[in-house]
């Protein structure tokens, strides 16, 4: 799905590392019947990629950004600088310091410049794209349906006793 103009959340993730998390995201999205795009964009290895995706995101359609990092995270932050679109950002769970790091990087933005952000790893990946469709779902009456299917769904899959 990447380059599709008509996308309407972006997924970007700084490595390719990053897609084992971020295509949760994905696959909620593709479930939830949502248009996006697909992309590997870093900040500081392809600062111009960077440059020119959050600079045309707009005029591209985009209407949420959601952006994995890990370590120190400044992907989503530095998209988020660039535009003013709903940017959220997912902590990819780090080698060293098991994404900790990566959430207080997206978490601790000074004020001015806020960056959405969920919890570390698959969890994240997978709230990420909830919290984009929430956002989606406030202007369009087929996803907010999609996604109150989806929430009832989830309620009757709980028990009232364990077994
Ligand atoms: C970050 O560095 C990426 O978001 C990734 O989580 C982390 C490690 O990247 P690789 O060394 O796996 O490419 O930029």
């Amino acid at each position: 799905m990447s380059q599709n103009k008509k996308s309407i959340v972006s997924i970007v993730m700084g490595s390719q590392s990053d897609y084992k998390t971020m295509k949760l995201s994905a696959k909620v999205l593709k479930s939830l019947k949502i248009r996006h795009e697909v992309k590997i964009v870093s900040a500081h290895r392809t600062p111009k990629r960077l440059y020119e995706f959050a600079k045309n995101a707009k005029k591209n359609k985009i209407s949420v950004i959601i952006a994995g990092a890990g370590g120190s995270a400044h992907l989503p932050g530095m998209i988020a600088s660039l535009t003013s679109l709903p940017v959220i950002g997912v902590p990819i769970e780090s080698k060293k310091l098991k994404g900790l790091d990566s959430l207080l990087s997206i978490a601790q933005m000074p004020k001015g410049i806020p960056v959405g952000t969920v919890a570390i790893g698959e969890d994240g990946a997978t709230n990420a794209a909830l919290l984009a469709a929430s956002i989606i779902a406030i202007g369009n009456k087929d996803v907010r349906n999609r996604l109150n299917s989806l929430r009832d769904k989830q309620t009757r899959s709980v028990k009232k006793k364990p077994r």
